[in-house]
This record gives structure tokens, sequence and C-alpha cells, in this order.
């Protein structure tokens, strides 16, 4: 269904993104990947370079312009790009309200002018916040926790106003921790399991803000990408604000998830484990370990 469809992917240098490109790419799509590399790695799109279907467009979600020349001639449009991280968004609100707010109103409305009807988006499990029943059901969210899931609460809003208001569909997916190749380890605002393999990999310590009995659901990056694809492709009518959890379906632990990490390799055995119950946390002040 994909094959020769031109489908634009925001954020494509990044993570979540570059792995939705090779999927695209895989099934036959021609793929425009719109990235300023605020947090994006070029490396995660050299394998993409010679092949004629691809093409990048360095460009910022934040300008409106760009994001205009970005739509021309797009079928569908997927849209990963935005600045991650919880800490982040509490040490720096404007930047992370400027990329994941601005940036995304940005981008829907130049989908609407060009008259794309299908706009699926990166949306996440943070819109939850405080809600503390389990398991997560759309349709019942807490308040916010930060403003990054103020943002992404904003995301569905506008989305949900677009659908009503010019009939576009929109879709959101919310992903909860989203995990493998290509996802960077380094930097403070790295999320949980590349930092500690990277970690156990080098033989360092690794270290947990909290005792790590906190429980997250973790997901596999292709689980994330195939709701992408789905979502890109389904025949099926969206109306009004769809969103859908993308999720494993089960809570693991901390100090679960470092076991199992340590289980792959004998060698990852050296590693000291250190717990801090007390919050503190070698690489974020003193916010419980990032969920997205
Ligand atoms: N990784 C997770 O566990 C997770 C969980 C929930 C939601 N999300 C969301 O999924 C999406 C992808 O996340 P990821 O983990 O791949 O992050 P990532 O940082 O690897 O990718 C984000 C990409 O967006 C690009 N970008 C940032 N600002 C931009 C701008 N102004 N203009 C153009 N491009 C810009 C970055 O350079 C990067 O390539 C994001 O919207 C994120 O909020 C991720």
């Amino acid at each position: 269904m994909l094959k020769d469809k031109h489908i634009l992917v925001t954020g494509g240098a990044g993570f979540i993104g570059s792995n939705l490109v090779q999927e695209l790419l895989a099934q036959g799509a021609r793929v425009r990947v719109m990235d300023n590399f605020a947090t994006g790695r070029r490396e995660n799109l050299t394998e993409f370079l010679s092949n004629p279907k691809f093409e990048l467009f360095e460009a910022d979600i934040q300008i409106v312009e760009d994001c205009q020349k970005a739509v021309k001639g797009i079928d569908a449009i997927s849209h990963q790009a935005a600045l991650g991280s919880v800490p982040r968004s509490i040490a720096f609100p404007h930047n992370t309200h400027s990329t994941n707010a601005t940036g995304f109103l940005n981008m829907l409305h130049a989908a609407k002018e060009e008259g794309i009807k299908r706009f699926v988006y990166a949306s996440s499990s943070s819109v939850y916040g405080d809600l503390a029943v389990s398991p997560k059901v759309e349709g019942v969210e807490g308040n916010p926790l930060s403003p990054y899931a103020v943002t992404k609460m904003l995301n569905e809003q506008y989305s949900g106003v677009y659908a009503r208001l010019f009939g576009m569909e929109t879709v959101g997916l919310r992903y909860f921790n989203v995990f493998g190749p290509k996802q960077d380890p380094n930097g403070v605002y790295a999320a949980a399991i590349p930092k500690f393999l990277d970690k156990l990999l080098k033989n360092e310590a690794v270290t947990i803000n909290g005792d790590g009995s906190q429980t997250r659901d973790f997901t596999y990056v292709k689980n994330a990408v195939r709701a992408n694809v789905l979502a890109l492709t389904t025949e099926r009518e969206f109306t009004g604000a769809a969103v859908y959890n993308v999720a494993c379906g089960e809570s693991y632990t901390l100090l679960e998830v470092v076991a199992a990490l340590r289980e792959g390799s004998s060698e990852l055995n050296y590693s000291p484990l250190y717990t801090f119950p007390e919050g503190i946390v070698e690489y974020v002040s003193n916010y419980p370990i990032d969920t997205h």
C-alpha cells in the first residue's frame, strides 16, 4: 500500500524516525525526511543516502516557511520531530514549547493548507500524567506533570480541532518508553535503557534514580514503527482526535530491566549497580527517571 506513496517523516534523523524511514523505504515508499539535527544523528541516515526514493530536507519545524516547503507533493505525514525528555522540558520549557507545540502546529497547518489528509504524529504516555490507575486507557488521562507532557496534550487537542474543523485524519500514537537500535545513549537527557546498556558495556557503574522498584511499560521500536505504518496506510476513516497507546502491555521495574540486560551477556556482569532512593542521579537533578 505504500508503494510510491510520498511520505514525509519529520524527525527522521532521530531514533524512532530513522527506524520508520528504513521500513517505509523497504515497503517501496518515497520518503522525505525533515530534520534540523537538534538531537538527530546524520549517521542514522547514511544507509539511505544512495536510495533514489530518499530525500533529506534539512530544516526546522519552528519555521513556518520550512514546513510549507516540506509538505509539497506529500501524500501523508508521520510527524516525529520534537525535543524529547521530561527533565529537559523542566529545565528549558521555552525550547520544548517552541519545538513541540508551535512546531507541531506549524506542521499541522502546513499539512492542512497542502490538502494532506492523513497526519500521524508521536504523542506520549506522559499525557497520563498523575493518573495512578493501571492499565492506562485512552480517554482517561491525568494531569500533566511536565512542560513536555503539556506539549503532547496540546498536540492531541490541536489535532482534534483540525480533524473537526477541516476533516483531517489525525492519528496520535502514545508511545510508552521506546527502545531499540539507533537510540542515542549519550547526553544528560538520554533514555534509561540505552544509558544502562552503554554503562554495562563499558563496565561502568549503572545508576538508577530511586530504589529501582518504579515500573514502566517498554516498547520495542519495531512495534512503534509498525503502529506508524498501520496508521499511515489503514483504509479506516478517522474522525475527531484519534489517539492510541503504543506499548507492550506489561510493566517492569527498572531493577528487572537491568537484570535482563545483564543476562544478555556474561561480560555485562562486572558493572556495579547503584540505586539512589533519595533521588540523587548522575545525569539530571532530582526529578524522577525520564518517563516519556
Ligand atoms: N523515545 C521514546 O521513548 C518516546 C516516548 C514517547 C514519545 N516519543 C516521541 O517520539 C518522537 C521521536 O522520539 P525519538 O525518541 O526518536 O527522539 P529523537 O530525539 O531521537 O528524535 C527526534 C528528532 O526530531 C528532530 N528535531 C528536533 N527538533 C526539531 C526541529 N525544530 N525541526 C526539525 N527537526 C527537529 C531531532 O533532530 C531528531 O532527529 C518525539 O516526538 C518524542 O517526543 C518518544
